[in-house]
């Protein structure tokens, strides 16, 4: 299985998420095989957007979660509130809320324990900035952001957990690594997440790749097996370029198939 992940960030309304998830969702109508599909648009349009996707098989991903249950948390939002609109998965850790709202790997793990306490499939985004490249730290970096994330984490193994590999400086760039290193980054998450859960099932995790991907580079990405799926920025929001997207990944599973 593919999975395509669109993370929409503070791009639509209301009304522009309804439309854009239904344009999404006529990407799939009609195809023998489709990757799986997640969209997360803003807080405020998941109702609404929920009732688009409702018996879809399209997943409902919010970008944020509060780490705490309830309370005086101005502007937060808890996961119960996200189950309740409709949410299924949450995006946690994103680098934007890493580097421009102060979240750190512990709060990261406070996240993903509220998450899953509330049947929300986390999301977990990790990745190296370029000065952190440069010095040659890719994989303690993600040693540390996964080790921290997943401490004390008792994932249920019923669903599949998402890991993003979203180099920062990947992000809204329209630069990536190439290929072989992306792999070479999966195949090492898929070691450490083997060491934290020895008894976890091969379907307990999907690890995604992030970071300017668009529909010329999609389908390069999605045919290496170690590549589960894309988390996708931008080009999520351009139909035009997410309908690329879809046809590469239909693309690699019919020929996989
Ligand atoms: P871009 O695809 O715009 O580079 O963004 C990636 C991203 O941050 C997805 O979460």
């Amino acid at each position: 299985m593919k999975t395509i992940i669109g993370n929409w960030k503070m791009n639509l309304g209301v009304r522009e998420s309804v439309a854009l998830a239904r344009s999404s969702l006529l990407l799939l109508r009609g195809k023998k095989v489709a990757p799986h599909m997640v969209i997360c648009p803003s807080t405020i349009a998941l109702s609404e957007v929920r009732k688009v996707v409702a018996r879809s098989g399209c997943g409902l991903g919010a970008q944020n979660v509060s780490s705490e249950e309830q309370g005086a948390f101005t502007g937060e939002t808890s996961a119960r509130m996200l189950f309740e609109v409709g949410a299924t998965h949450v995006i946690i850790g994103h680098s934007e809320r890493r580097h421009l709202f102060g979240e750190t790997d512990e709060g990261v793990n406070a996240k993903m324990l509220k998450a899953l306490e509330h049947n929300l499939t986390p999301i977990v985004c990790v990745g190296e900035t370029k000065e952190e490249r440069t010095a040659g730290h890719v994989k303690k970096v993600i040693l540390h952001q996964l080790g921290t994330a997943f401490k004390t984490v008792r994932p249920k193994f019923s669903e599949t957990l998402f890991v993003a590999y979203e180099p920062v400086w990947a992000i809204g760039t329209g630069e990536t690594p190439s290929v072989q290193e992306i792999v070479e980054v999966h195949t090492y998450i898929r070691e450490i997440l083997g060491e934290l859960f020895p008894t976890a099932p091969e379907t307990a995790f999907a690890v995604l790749y992030g970071g300017s991907v668009n529909g010329e580079n999609a389908y390069s990405f999605l045919r290496e097996k170690e590549i589960d799926g894309l988390l996708v920025g931008g080009a999520s929001v351009k139909i035009h370029q997410l309908k690329e997207i879809v046809d590469a990944a239909c693309e690699v599973l019919i020929a996989q198939s």
